[in-house]
């Protein structure tokens, strides 16, 4: 695992659109595995912006990591509308190759949901496995929507929101916590993991704790972000306020990946 403190929001933003561009450069056919959220905006930004200058998403593949159940690809505060406002527009991915899971699974057919997220797995191995997931983390430390006590070989499947994530996201729906979702579909910790690169994003001061705990911390399901310890290619970008919890040293410029 490398960590790497930038100075701030804009700078984790820049040094991760690095590391996509690097992985798209070295494999155009590339397999992202996307996030949602206020953390990755700036990356998206940036590779909106990178995107003009020439990097070509024609054969780049994309999974989410998850959606909320509920809500359909139109609704504003649906991760298809999310992805599609602040990325996929933007840039020249072939439509064919956008997978997000679907938040429209029937919650009475518990065999059509076990189907749908096996299906969605397959269709990840199809793909080849991802090549870099992109991930933010939650103030309580989950990866995805895999809350704290989630199984670390977990796979794609429902999962109950927690109060604190509930509380943490409550911005986005008018600060009203019965308007958000109860349940959402996401990849598992064992998904997560298959992928071949991880690059983790944290930004801001209620970020510092989980950080703390994902990095220096044991690796326990109390904070699934944790099990990125036991990755071979994970690299976690965090801003200073992010990182102000740490006591060890860490890299300051995002070099040499490998
Ligand atoms: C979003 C996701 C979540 C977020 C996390 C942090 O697809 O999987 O795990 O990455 O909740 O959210 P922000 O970035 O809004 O603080």
């Amino acid at each position: 695992m490398l960590v790497f403190i930038q100075k701030n929001y804009e700078e984790i933003s820049k040094a991760a659109a690095r590391v996509v561009s690097e992985t798209l450069y070295e494999k155009p056919t590339s397999v992202l595995g996307m996030a949602t959220g206020g953390t990755p905006l700036g990356l998206y930004k940036e590779l909106i912006r990178l995107h003009k200058e020439g990097l070509d998403f024609s054969k780049v593949t994309t999974f989410n990591l998850d959606e909320y159940i509920g809500l359909p690809p139109s609704h504003p505060q649906s991760y298809h509308y999310f992805m599609y406002e602040n990325l996929f527009k933007h840039i020249n991915l072939d439509e064919r190759y956008i997978h997000i899971p679907s938040g429209m699974v029937d919650m009475n057919d518990l065999d059509k949901i076990h189907q749908y997220c096996e299906w969605y797995e397959q269709q990840i191995t199809a793909a080849g496995g991802i090549d870099l997931q992109i991930l933010g983390i939650g103030a309580n430390g989950h990866i995805g929507f895999n809350e704290p006590g989630s199984s670390l070989g977990s796979r794609t499947r429902i999962k109950t929101l927690t109060l604190s994530t509930k509380q943490d996201n409550a911005r986005f729906f008018e600060n009203e916590i019965t308007k958000i979702p109860k349940y959402a579909i996401t990849m598992g910790i064992g998904t997560i993991l298959d992928s071949k690169k991880i690059l983790l994003l944290a930004s801001g001061k209620n970020k510092a704790k989980a950080i703390k705990d994902t990095v220096e911390g044991p690796i326990t399901a109390q904070v699934p972000a944790s099990i990125v310890q036991m990755h071979r290619k994970a690299i976690l970008i965090v801003d200073e306020d992010a990182a102000s919890l740490l006591d060890n040293e860490y890299e300051e410029i995002v070099t040499n990946l490998e």
